[in-house]
């Protein structure tokens, strides 16, 4: 049964959300949210890698997430940046190809050289891609792909024209969605791209998410009739 409409699941794409209530619950700043966030992030590898998904999305910090305090800021950054460096054979170990997708312009310029080295050096990894949106956002990706096209000498394009132009160019458009926290919303996470998506809002907070969650989620999408605009066979 699982084994069935696995086949039928190439990418998932997550909107992590529920970091801050986690660590607030507990009495600690939202930044042991965001860490523990991370802890969810590794276990959802695992168990994208044990029922053989082949693209993996998450969303990391959007193009509106500036709006944050700086302390918040410095501290996702720094999340991210020991989560690259603390074990350099960590992905490979996996089979784990890592590659971003978002506008890093403004990122501290030693994250950008840790995160294009980390994809360098996975690139040939053929497990599982783990694809983290970094000043990302679904808007902002449109505007910078219209303006790619306004370069060349294109007068008129279509969709496909358009799609080789997005930062996802090399993700197949995910099947299931899953924001976790119970928020019911897309927050410019690939909208485009989300045009026939599965989605999926379960409660539990990104710091609690794990296989079982994985599952639970995997099974919702087995039981979603996908008809693409058509009808029913
Ligand atoms: C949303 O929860 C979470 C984020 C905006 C940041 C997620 C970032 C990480 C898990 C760490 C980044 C590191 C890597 C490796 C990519 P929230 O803070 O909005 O939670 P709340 O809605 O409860 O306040």
């Amino acid at each position: 049964m699982l084994k069935s409409y696995l086949n039928l699941l190439d990418h998932v794409a997550i909107i992590m959300d529920g970091n801050g209530r986690w660590a607030t619950k507990r009495g600690l700043p939202r930044n042991f949210g965001h860490k523990a966030g991370i802890k969810a992030i590794e276990r959802t590898i695992d168990a994208c890698l044990k029922y053989k998904i082949k693209y993996l999305t998450f969303f990391a910090f959007s193009t509106e997430n500036w709006k944050r305090n700086q302390e918040e800021i410095d501290g996702i950054f720094q999340l991210l940046r020991d989560y690259l460096k603390e074990n350099p054979n960590y992905f490979t170990q996996k089979g784990v190809c890592v590659k971003h997708i978002g506008d890093l312009k403004p990122f501290p310029k030693d994250l950008k050289n840790q995160l294009v080295k980390t994809e360098n050096e996975t690139e040939k990894n053929k497990n599982l891609v783990v694809t983290f949106a970094l000043n990302y956002g679904g808007r902002d990706e449109i505007v910078r792909a219209v303006n790619k096209v306004l370069k060349s000498d294109k007068k008129e394009i279509n969709y496909k024209e358009l799609e080789k132009n997005f930062d996802t160019n090399f993700l197949p458009d995910p099947e299931l969605v899953i924001r976790t926290s119970g928020e019911n919303r897309l927050s410019n996470f690939m909208l485009l791209q989300m045009a026939y998506s599965e989605l999926y809002f379960p409660k539990v907070l990104w710091p609690d998410f794990d296989e079982k969650e994985l599952l639970k989620a995997l099974k919702v999408f087995s039981k979603r009739e996908r008809r693409f605009g058509g009808i029913k066979q």
